[in-house]
């Protein structure tokens, strides 16, 4: 893994334009061979959304998660599920969660607080990674424009990092999948963590309180303060990890709250894109008044590979007809992930969903080109073609099932031009990742305790 990232690194290098070298040792990624890399910080200028952008970004973010898979020492840390399983908190913490369009973004994102004084912050989740980080002052070599003031952790009384000998700096192979560095100078430990070739954040393993609401705060959570950030997030601060592992923020406040959380995805892309879904954190979370409009699927486990979220696809239907291929196409790793935009499906299973898909629809609207990574679409809006729109189910083992309305379904990506919202995955080694678009409006529950995940109609706008 690590000559895979170095590898990549050089070929990144190597096409730069424009490279600052990093001259503090400070923050020198000191491998376990005893093989040195400088770390280069590439000059890049922020701009507003494009959906092109997004569409380079969300295939990123599937190799990401594509190499995690194949990578061989994605452990799962034990010990969180069980020892949390008993622990039924109270109440859940529930908190806003929007579309992060507003910050060039295709995810969604929540506020929280940090330090005291708490300083608030705009942090992207993300299922498909564990370890929490944020932008930090005083960014040694590199903070892209956020939309919040940097972290400055000197102003708070509770920061502190941890040494390179701590256990915390220990579980940083684990939720990473990079060995921790250390500081030469101060002995203090270096996380890095990467999400593709051009996304990774690098700095100083942390910890402070965590303010979810006014009420509900964590008093010593661990978290990255990233000395060095580039990539996926748009203007966000930083990434709340929800993967399941136990240096993830799930794992830290499942002690008090229980192993489980829900969100509910608000549309994003339409003419009001600052509608409110929710994250909320708990156990009891899934057993309100309406948990028995759920339907639950197990997750799946995978050998080492539990910080993810794997479920099991067993057919998808369009207008109530399944798309007609064989049970096996669907044998493949099935992520449900909340930080990929547009659902991934193995060649034959799209190119089936296509054709079931273009077969109705394009009585009523023209085909035009595809565009980027969607090569379905037609001349139309959400709104012009959603009463012709079949409704899709995506549809899980013991029978949980994604039904999708017209905006899940599709993506008005200009004026008048809109796209089937789901992508073949290339290359090698197949796979399905149920992405955030899919979720909208759904609410979803992660009971990571009892090993099941569920949905439920109507959950937000
Ligand atoms: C961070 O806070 C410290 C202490 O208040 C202050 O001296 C320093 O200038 C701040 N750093 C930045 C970059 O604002
Ligand atoms: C996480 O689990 C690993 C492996 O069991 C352990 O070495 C590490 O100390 C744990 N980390 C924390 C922060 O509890
Ligand atoms: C979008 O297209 C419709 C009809 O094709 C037109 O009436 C409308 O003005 C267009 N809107 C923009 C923002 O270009």
């Amino acid at each position: 893994m690590s000559l895979f990232w170095l590898l990549l690194f050089c070929a990144h290098l190597a096409i730069a334009s424009s490279l600052v070298k990093f001259e503090d040792n400070d923050l020198r990624n000191k491998k376990q061979d005893g093989m040195y890399l400088d770390l280069y910080h590439v000059t890049k200028s922020t701009s507003p959304f494009t959906f092109s952008d997004m569409f380079k970004k969300d295939e990123e973010h599937v190799r990401y998660l594509k190499s995690r898979l194949d990578n061989k020492e994605d452990v799962r840390i034990s010990g969180t599920t069980s020892s949390s399983d008993k622990v039924r908190g109270p109440k859940p913490v529930s908190i806003p969660l929007k579309s992060a369009l507003s910050l060039a973004s295709g995810n969604y994102y929540v506020r929280i607080g940090l330090g005291t004084p708490a300083q608030y912050f705009s942090m992207i989740i993300d299922t498909g990674s564990s370890l929490s980080w944020l932008q930090c002052q005083p960014c040694k070599v590199y903070c892209h424009d956020q939309v919040d003031p940097l972290f400055n952790s000197s102003t708070s009384k509770t920061y502190r990092t941890f040494p390179c000998s701590s256990p915390q700096c220990s579980s940083l192979k684990g939720s990473t999948l990079n060995d921790p560095g250390c500081s030469s100078k101060t002995g203090t430990c270096v996380y890095s963590a990467s999400y593709g070739d051009s996304s990774f954040s690098f700095g100083y393993l942390s910890q402070d309180v965590l303010t979810l609401t006014p009420s509900e705060t964590l008093s010593s959570f661990v978290y990255g303060c990233g000395q060095d950030n580039q990539g996926l997030f748009g203007k966000a601060a930083g990434i709340l990890g929800l993967g399941n592992d136990n240096l993830s923020m799930l794992a830290q406040l499942s002690n008090k709250y229980g192993n489980a959380f829900s969100y509910c995805l608000p549309t994003s892309f339409s003419a009001s894109s600052s509608k409110e879904g929710f994250l909320s954190i708990g156990t009891s979370s899934l057993t309100s008044s309406s948990s028995s409009s759920y339907k639950f699927t197990s997750l799946v486990k995978f050998p080492n590979k539990q910080s993810l979220y794997f479920i099991d696809l067993t057919s998808i239907t369009v207008a109530g007809i399944p798309i007609g291929v064989a049970a096996s196409s669907y044998k493949v790793p099935t992520i449900i992930d909340s930080g990929t935009v547009i659902t991934r499906l193995p060649m034959p299973v799209y190119t089936a969903l296509k054709e079931a898909f273009v077969k109705i629809i394009s009585k009523k609207f023209a085909q035009l080109p595809g565009v980027s990574i969607l090569d379905t679409c037609f001349k139309g809006s959400v709104k012009t073609m959603s009463e012709a729109v079949p409704e899709v189910q995506l549809i899980f083992q013991g029978g949980a099932d994604l039904s999708l309305k017209a905006h899940n379904t599709l993506i008005e990506i200009k004026n008048g031009t809109t796209c089937l919202a789901f992508s073949g995955s290339s290359g090698f080694n197949p796979i399905v990742i149920i992405g955030n678009y899919q979720q909208q409006t759904i609410k979803v529950a992660y009971d990571v305790a009892n090993s099941k995940i569920g949905f439920a109609p109507g959950g937000c706008q």
